[in-house]
């Protein structure tokens, strides 16, 4: 196993998984200290990593009813995937964050062990439990190239980097991969990064994002596991009438191999982040996650 990126492993709570709205907020610490003190790699902190994920969280507390029927149809997903495992000694969950999606009690019962995979996890959700002992979290990222671009984002003339993900491959135990609501994701931090910095070209930007989705597909694929694939593919922009007035994709062009269910993710229902618009996710998962395996034909560079 490719052990470069793996930074800490530490136990995860009851506590953190189960939390409301109303209570959230009794459990945080001031997200300055918060942000200062959770562990990362130095390049992680410069390039918003965890800032993201805060805004994530903060998004999910003030539209927590709206998120409700995402985070439940996403958590029935994982539950049907588990179903699938013959074998159930570990299951790994990438993406794992703040653990909203995440039906820990059931994976926790069900797996000997249990990976929560993330390369920030907020210390906030970190109170500790004897409950759940067989969970540990694992700090790494998943695409391996952060850090790599955080040191060639102002080389002029450098090449982005290639990646072809292995973290875990080389694990027969590995029973069970769910990728939650991660995909559309791996480019947003780094694209937003060497953006800021201005120094590579757009379209080797845009060629970076799609070959970050793809090669994440690509990973998936060889695993030899039952796998889910759990994603946002588009942005929807809804008027103040409910009126469908905007789609684009979230995975710069890259076709999943399958699509099973599709559901609407209410991310930010009107006034959220505009006073005239909604903006919503739809999101694809795996019905069958066998099918992921079955040779679609996609190249790591996203090409069919
Ligand atoms: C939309 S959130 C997923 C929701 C999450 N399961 C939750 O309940 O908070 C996307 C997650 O992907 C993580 N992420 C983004 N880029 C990553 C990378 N390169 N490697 C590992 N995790 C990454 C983020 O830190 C974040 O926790």
């Amino acid at each position: 196993m490719d052990t470069r990126f793996f930074l800490t492993k530490t136990r995860v709570s009851k506590a953190e998984t189960g939390l409301k709205e109303w209570i959230y907020p009794l459990f945080t610490i001031p997200e300055s200290i918060e942000s200062l003190i959770t562990p990362r790699a130095w390049p992680l902190r410069g390039m918003g990593y965890l800032r993201e994920l805060m805004a994530i969280r903060g998004r999910a507390r003030r539209c927590w009813n709206a998120w409700k029927p995402h985070l439940e149809k996403s958590k029935a997903t994982i539950r049907n995937a588990i179903e699938h495992c013959q074998q159930r000694r570990k299951a790994l969950i990438l993406g794992s964050g703040m653990l909203f999606d995440v039906p820990v009690a059931e994976l926790s019962t069900a797996f000997r062990e249990v990976l929560l995979m993330d390369i920030v996890h907020p210390l906030a959700n970190w109170l500790p439990s004897s409950r759940y002992k067989n969970l540990r979290r694992v700090t790494a990222d998943v695409t391996g190239t952060a850090e790599h671009v955080f040191r060639v984002a102002k080389l002029p003339g450098a090449t982005l980097p290639r990646t072809e993900p292995s973290l875990f491959l080389d694990d027969p135990e590995v029973d069970l991969v769910v990728s939650l609501n991660l995909l559309s994701q791996l480019p947003v931090i780094p694209t937003t990064f060497l953006e800021r910095v201005g120094v590579h070209a757009p379209e080797a930007i845009e060629a970076f994002a799609r070959h970050l989705v793809a090669s994440h597909l690509a990973y998936l694929q060889r695993f030899a596991c039952t796998v889910t694939l759990i994603t946002d593919v588009e942005k929807l922009t809804l008027d103040r009438a409910g009126k469908l007035v905007g789609k684009s994709s979230l995975l710069h062009g890259v076709p999943l191999p399958c699509e099973g269910e599709t559901w609407t993710w209410h991310l930010a229902p009107r006034p959220e982040a505009d006073p005239d618009y909604s903006y919503y996710r739809r999101v694809v998962e795996t019905a069958n996650p066998k099918r992921l395996g079955s040779g679609s034909g996609i190249l790591l560079d996203g090409r069919r």
